[in-house]
């Protein structure tokens, strides 16, 4: 890090973070982190974005037991090189899950979507939480009574799904990345 400035720091100590202590995200926490998502950018400015906001640890127990239920599910953990035995729920028992839905015939969804994740998961990391984005939570989108219980409409896709907590233990090392450059024109 050559430059030294808060934002920079938050971008370089982001980690996902897979263990959470046991204490809720605040109210306004969870407002602030929605209001750093709404200022991303947006094609168009379309701010196709909606949010499903999960912190009721039954709920987000049911979502996690219907996704690992789904049928070869053990099989793409293991895929993707994930132990199985080390992870009893894909939401790392977090205390809070967001999810992002839009129309699923806006051709931007995608990227509008990941400015706002990228957005909440720095203004998380300043306000000392965790985050992580769950993948593997995508069964969700074609799970029509999970769909029901997060509001989301029948016109709708889930874009992303996010947890949110204090972790354990701060995260402080930087890994080393360096930027793939496949040319340079000078
Ligand atoms: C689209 C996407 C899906 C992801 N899905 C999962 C997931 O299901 N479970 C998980 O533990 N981490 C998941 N991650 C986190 C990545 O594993 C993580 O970002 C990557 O290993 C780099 O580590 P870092 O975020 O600490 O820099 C996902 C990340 C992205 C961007």
């Amino acid at each position: 890090m050559k430059f030294k400035n808060p934002v920079l720091k938050c971008i370089y100590t982001r980690r996902s973070v897979r263990n959470y202590i046991d204490k809720p995200v605040p109210k306004l926490v969870i407002n602030e982190l929605l209001n750093a998502a709404v200022m991303a950018p947006s094609a168009m400015n379309t701010q196709p974005w909606n949010f499903s906001i999960i912190s009721d640890k039954m709920k987000i127990k049911w979502l996690n037991d219907r996704v690992m239920n789904m049928g070869r599910f053990s099989d793409r953990l293991v895929g993707a090189g994930l132990k199985l035995a080390k992870i009893n729920s894909i939401f790392y028992n977090a205390p809070l899950l967001i999810i992002i839905s839009g129309k699923s015939n806006y051709s931007y969804l995608k990227e509008d979507t990941n400015l706002a994740v990228e957005n909440m998961f720095l203004a998380a990391k300043s306000l000392g939480l965790g985050s992580c984005w769950i993948g593997f939570g995508k069964p969700l989108n074609n799970d029509i009574e999970a769909r029901k219980e997060l509001g989301i409409p029948n016109d709708f896709e889930i874009s992303a799904i996010l947890i949110f907590g204090y972790p354990v233990k701060e995260i402080k090392e930087i890994p080393k990345r360096t930027p793939k450059i496949i040319k340079l024109i000078k």
